[in-house]
């Protein structure tokens, strides 16, 4: 290249440099304009269109499609279920060959964890830890953000007080308050302070709405409900989400009171985009455009499509109605392009924010994912958050916790050795080998001489009792035996509802064998929801609720074992006697015939074959050591709506060992426009106390603890007498007094 040339290309090059380094500085809304001016109405139709990858998390489409083709044609915004540097660099690449050169967005359900398996959220919701929850879901984001995804398909913070209902182990249990403070920390654990950086992914407040009071906790079906019902108990944890900044909404495959929640406009325009003025986008779940032909809402894929953009709905995930009929729709003249526009605009928005338009690659890094992926840091966090998330049922005479020196040890149950269902359902890209099983935490915990045995006993499910005999003598040679029986992990999560919530198959029949032989006998349960199993509850000295812990289960479990953590859970969520008293929750209503003396139940709200009670009451959880509440102060008798009152108490470590305390403050408005539930939890503090150590625990009761929505879907606090109370579970209360709003 002569001089002559040099000038010239330098310039141009200069020119270009300046021309994106000043595009890169225009604001945001400015970027996106510029862009949406030059879009055909197709390449405007197709970022609202979501391609699975070969991995599918839901029935496949008929519609057959040329992915790579779509792709170069602009016809495609984003996939899902592609994962790794190497393949979504690949597919990035055939997106910069389409005309506008705008880059996809891949999402993935990243619940609980990337290649380090975290336990599910119900488990985390049992640690009552907000920080240890953030700090979760930061490393499951800092894992996929460097495997090449920009978007996780979680926080799912749908409340459910359904056991039958799968999907239980995907969220935080019952309780609104919880949920709401669940779901914030978990939007903030995967989006980091701000969106856009490289260790950090958008998340996504799903299911959008009421999805898990699907009747009979029979996954995808109907759910009606007062919308007094629906913006007390189901919206709050969702309007959570947004006030921590969550990047986008999924919406859920039920119908609403007669509507699907994807073609909702109530939902979706009305509150979601309206009143709490959202601005992010909304994902349908998966197909579910084309499914309001199923629920009788729409006669065919255009009309679907009309519906669910017209009702806000803002990408399609697989069911292809927007790709195959919105061109149409708006050339017709029955949608307007504005609709169109403004879900462009909401997509647009986060690939710039997400710095994609910059480089489309800055997520696909392969020297980053090796690093990030192997980092050992991130499987001491899993052990961490998975020993807070362990609750202990039962612990008489104290079996618990073992002596690491005892001579032998029998690990006997179906589940004693399993690696793959202690990582749960929803996993996305888990090295399962890499799981430590219960026997492994134990081997590894315990000292070198002791004699570790193991014996399977019968399987998860079946009646076969062919190996009780070699349990029963692998249990006469230990000083003490510890029996991991539960789920497999196919047994909870989507579309695995259940009619009948019993331990499966002979498990409780293994347990009765071997109690037989007189041995001390730890049951560790693992499950993804709560089980009824009466025979071990009722006859096991020692009973740890491990759920399904992730990547360090074996670890988290054996330092809980052993007293290496002194367990510290609560349960999110009630353990009902039996499935016919469902839906049970700890908040339940007064009613005009309240059962007063259990004996007594002649013309009372009461069944006649079962106490009200559940097995495991919401907030339960024992400890090694035991707590102390005194000196209750409430600051004033009564209050006005515009002050504040404070609620103190003393909290005192009245055990041998230190240990950590979930106190729980609960409040009763005793009269209202509306019956209200006899308890409500409004605050909580995890406290870690050491032998003897006391401490004042304060909380601070303003209008907004007191307030309801009232029919009138007001958020409103009466006037009138108050009970509040302090427990260490729903149903213990320690503490309690009663204060005035004026
Ligand atoms: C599934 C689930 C949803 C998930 C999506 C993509 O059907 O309902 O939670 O994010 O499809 O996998």
């Amino acid at each position: 290249m002569t001089s002559k040339h040099f000038l010239p290309l330098t310039l141009f090059l200069s020119f270009l440099l300046v021309g994106s380094v000043q595009a890169q500085q225009k604001p945001i809304e400015q970027r996106v304009e510029d862009l949406l001016k030059q879009m055909t109405l197709e390449e405007k139709v197709g970022q609202l269109n979501q391609y699975s990858g070969k991995a599918v998390t839901g029935p496949v489409s008929e519609v057959k499609t040329n992915l790579i083709n779509d792709i170069k044609s602009g016809w495609v915004g984003s996939m899902l279920n592609v994962k790794g540097v190497k393949d979504t660099r690949e597919i990035q690449s055939v997106a910069l060959q389409s005309r506008l050169k705008i880059p996809l967005l891949f999402s993935l359900d990243v619940i609980h964890g990337y290649k380090t398996v975290f336990p599910i959220p119900l488990a985390e919701a049992a640690s009552w830890d907000l920080e240890a929850i953030r700090l979760s879901s930061h490393i499951a984001a800092k894992e996929a953000a460097a495997a090449g995804i920009h978007w996780t398909f979680a926080p799912m913070v749908d409340i459910s007080r359904d056991p039958r209902w799968g999907r239980v182990m995907e969220g935080a249990g019952e309780d609104t308050y919880l949920g709401s403070l669940i779901g914030a920390a978990r939007v903030k654990g995967f989006q980091g302070e701000k969106l856009g950086a490289t260790d950090a992914v958008m998340a996504c407040a799903k299911h959008f709405a009421a999805y898990g009071a699907a009747q009979g906790g029979r996954d995808y079906n109907t759910v009606d409900m007062s919308l007094q019902t629906l913006h007390e108990t189901f919206l709050p944890p969702f309007k959570a989400a947004v006030d921590a900044g969550v990047a986008t909404f999924m919406n859920s495959f039920n119908t609403l009171n007669g509507i699907p929640a994807t073609g909702n406009s109530y939902l979706q325009r009305d509150i979601l985009k309206g009143k709490w003025d959202y601005k992010g986008f909304v994902v349908s779940d998966w197909g579910s455009i084309g499914e309001m032909i199923a629920h009788g809402f729409a006669k065919d894929n255009a009309e679907a499509a009309l519906k669910a953009i017209t009702a806000g709905s803002d990408m399609d995930m697989e069911s292809r109605a927007y790709k195959q009929a919105l061109v149409k729709l708006v050339k017709e003249g029955k949608v307007k392009e504005e609709l169109v526009d403004d879900a462009v605009r909401r997509i647009l928005y986060k690939k710039f924010e997400m710095g994609l338009f910059d480089d489309p690659y800055r997520f696909s890094d392969l020297k980053r994912e090796q690093k990030v992926l192997n980092d050992p840091q991130h499987r001491l966090i899993a052990r961490d958050v998975a020993q807070k998330s362990i609750v202990l049922l039962k612990n008489e005479n104290n079996v618990l916790p073992l002596n690491k020196k005892a001579k032998t040890i029998s690990v006997i149950g179906p589940l004693a050795k399993a690696k793959r269902d202690l990582d749960g359902s929803w996993t996305v890209a888990p090295d399962t080998t890499l799981t430590v099983s219960l026997f492994e935490g134990i081997r590894q915990k315990v000292d070198k001489k002791t004699n570790v045995l193991y014996a399977k006993g019968c399987d998860v499910q079946g009646n076969s009792l062919t190996g009780f005999e070699e349990a029963v003598r692998t249990a006469q040679q230990a000083d003490v035996v510890v029996l991991a029986v539960g789920e497999t992990w196919d047994l909870s999560g989507e579309a695995k509802s259940r009619t009948n919530i019993d331990l499966p198959g002979v498990q409780q029949e293994l347990f009765t064998a071997l109690k037989a032989t007189g041995k001390p006998i730890v049951v560790v349960m693992m499950a993804g929801r709560p089980l009824v199993f009466d025979q071990i509850a009722d006859n096991a000295p020692a009973i740890l609720y491990a759920w399904w812990l992730g990547s360090e289960a074996g670890n988290a479990i054996a330092n809980v074992l052993f007293g290496d953590y002194n367990p510290s859970g609560k349960l999110p969520m009630t353990f009902p006697r039996n499935v016919g008293q469902i839906p049970l929750s700890y908040n339940y209503y007064n009613t005009g015939r309240p059962v007063l003396n259990e004996n007594n139940i002649i013309y009372r709200s009461a069944y006649i074959d079962a106490p009200n009670t559940p097995k495991y009451a919401f907030g339960y959880g024992l400890s090694y050591t035991t707590f102390g509440y005194s000196d209750l102060n409430i600051s004033k008798p009564q209050m006005s709506a515009n002050e504040k009152l404070e609620v103190s108490f003393t909290l005192t470590n009245t055990g041998k060992v230190a240990g950590e305390e979930v106190v729980q403050l609960y409040l009763h408005d005793k009269v209202a426009s509306l019956a209200r539930p006899l308890k409500e939890l409004k605050d909580f503090r995890k406290v870690m106390l050491k032998p003897g150590e006391k401490k004042t625990i304060t909380f601070t009761i303003d209008k907004e603890k007191l307030s309801f929505f009232n029919n009138e879907l007001q958020w409103v606090a009466e006037p009138g007498e108050f009970k509040v109370m302090l427990g260490t579970a729903s149903n213990d209360i320690k503490l309690e007094g009663n204060f005035t709003l004026l």
